[in-house]
């Protein structure tokens, strides 16, 4: 699964999945920039990595621009996307706000789209690219107390499929992965944000995966270098499930 000379991007990388999928890229020989709202966190990882580090909002396009310019000024250009920046306030739905949708949204959906945007020409113009998205379980079965991060993640998912047609004739492939409840601090602020709710949020979720527990990021992180790298040379527009069996289609 080598990437060896490839230049890979990945969003949200300082922590959890993206900063396993950042060590994974980075050990299969990839040069790798890691672009986060957490800069101290993204430049620690990517210290580990002899990587590149910068600030990025996704949810902002000023920020999206800058930092993919960034990106390429210090790499040259990018050969891996992993759209992986994401976010959850857990709340039943008639207990969201417009401000909490705006923000799920942006992060999780936008997030993705604008980041795309900035990066997909160069990949074209140079007739070649592979985009990761990290969606999720929550896209395709739905998830309690997620409504809003559901919508955008089934959003994503079908982000993923219109790009890989757009795509292919450029030689670009875009695809998914659908994790179900892997141990990241993102997971575990359900319990932090809900309480005693929250941890049987959790419990639920863990219970339904076929596997019976929750997943490691490095279990994540193995998915998407497969999928960035060419020996997922025939596979685009398809979404992976990396959730120990929680839906099985
Ligand atoms: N942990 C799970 O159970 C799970 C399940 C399915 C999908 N996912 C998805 O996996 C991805 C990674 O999440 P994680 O579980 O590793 O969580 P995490 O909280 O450990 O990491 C998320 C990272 O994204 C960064 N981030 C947040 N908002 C950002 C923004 N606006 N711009 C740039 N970076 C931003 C954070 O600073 C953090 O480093 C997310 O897209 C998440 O939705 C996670």
């Amino acid at each position: 699964m080598s990437l060896e000379g490839k230049n890979a991007l990945v969003t949200g990388g300082a922590s959890g999945i993206g900063a396993a999928t950042a060590r994974r890229l980075a050990a299969e020989g990839a040069h790798v920039a890691i672009g986060d709202v957490n800069e101290q966190g993204a430049r620690e990882v990517a210290g580990e990595l002899d990587g590149f580090a910068c600030v990025l909002d996704v949810a902002s396009a000023a920020s999206v621009r800058a930092a993919v310019a960034e990106v390429v000024g210090a790499l040259g250009a990018i050969d891996v996307l992993v759209n992986n920046a994401g976010t959850d306030r857990f709340a039943f739905f008639v207990n969201t706000d417009e401000s909490l949708w705006d923000l799920v949204l942006g992060v999780n959906l936008r997030g993705v789209i604008a980041v795309t945007h900035a990066v997909l020409p160069s990949m074209q113009e140079r007739r070649t690219g592979a985009i990761v998205n990290v969606a999720s379980e929550a896209g395709r079965v739905g998830s309690q107390g997620s409504a809003v991060y559901s919508a955008a993640k089934a959003g994503v998912i079908g982000f993923t499929k219109a790009i890989a047609l757009e795509a292919a004739r450029y030689r670009v492939r875009s695809n998914a992965v659908a994790p179900g409840p892997i141990e990241t601090p993102l997971l575990n602020s359900a319990p932090v944000q809900l309480g005693e709710l929250g941890e049987r949020l959790k419990r639920g979720m863990v219970n339904a995966t076929a596997l019976g527990r929750a997943g490691e990021p490095e279990e994540v992180a193995a998915a998407i270098a497969f999928l960035a790298s060419d020996e997922a040379s025939y596979v685009t527009g398809q979404t992976l499930n990396v959730s120990g069996g929680l839906s099985m289609w």
